[in-house]
């Protein structure tokens, strides 16, 4: 099976999981990339069991209007029925390294909000500890420079991510070379520092469900 289809087993698999929390009235929210899209196109079949959805990203926004599906500003909306969104890594904690499509801070933020967390991911995205993969850190331009040298001194290597720019207008720094033990201690360190706009650990608020997509089947972890 290809990790595609394993995407779009996990994405079916999310439809299931969440559609006892459709109503009427509910307003979900939307993670950002390619497993997120595969859940986005199988969402379409329920469109008519849900009020709407909170985008986490523009090209998400376009993806679920495309579909004929309303997306509400976040500031219309007091709480969101559920969050489904895909990750770049997880550990056993369910804990996340997310951003490797460039909207953590909106993806963070929508998470914030949301009743209960459910991520989805094929299993190359389970890890023993966080941080091969390169944690995105999304920077306020002017602070380039230095916040790197703050995340050098944290023991990271950031990387700039040329030519991209974030839905909020900032860059992003990938930092390579960080063995994550304790998530949330990175993750409240990274964001102290001046120019941060947040980083790509969802730690303090970490998934509340991960489905992996295994070649054995959905696995549901909690
Ligand atoms: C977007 O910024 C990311 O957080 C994605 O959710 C993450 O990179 C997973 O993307 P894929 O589903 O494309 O692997």
């Amino acid at each position: 099976m290809s990790q595609d289809e394993l995407k779009q087993q996990v994405a079916l698999a999310a439809l299931k999981y969440i559609k006892p929390l459709l109503q009427p009235d509910a307003i979900i929210g939307v993670g950002t990339g390619s497993t997120a899209n595969f859940f986005i196109d199988a969402l379409a079949e329920l469109k008519h069991d849900f009020k709407g959805a909170v985008a986490s990203s523009d090209a998400t926004a376009e993806r679920l209007r495309g579909h004929g599906i309303e997306v509400f500003d976040l500031n219309e909306v007091s709480q969101l029925a559920v969050y489904v969104d895909g990750a770049d890594e997880a550990n056993r904690k369910l804990e996340l390294i997310k951003g490797g499509g460039a909207a953590l801070t909106r993806e963070k933020i929508v998470a914030s909000v949301a009743k209960m967390f459910v991520c989805i991911a094929d299993e190359s995205k389970a890890v023993e500890t966080l941080g091969a993969f390169p944690l995105p850190v999304e920077v306020i331009p002017m602070a380039r420079s230095s916040v790197a040298r703050a995340i050098v001194a944290l023991g990271g290597n950031p990387v700039y991510r040329v030519g991209v720019v974030t839905d909020n207008g900032n860059i992003l720094l990938d930092v390579h070379g960080l063995s994550i033990t304790n998530a949330k201690e990175m993750e409240a360190k990274l964001n102290n520092i001046v120019g941060v706009v947040t980083n790509g650990l969802f730690a303090q608020r970490a998934a509340d469900v991960l489905l992996l997509a295994t070649l054995e089947g959905v696995k549901t972890l909690t």
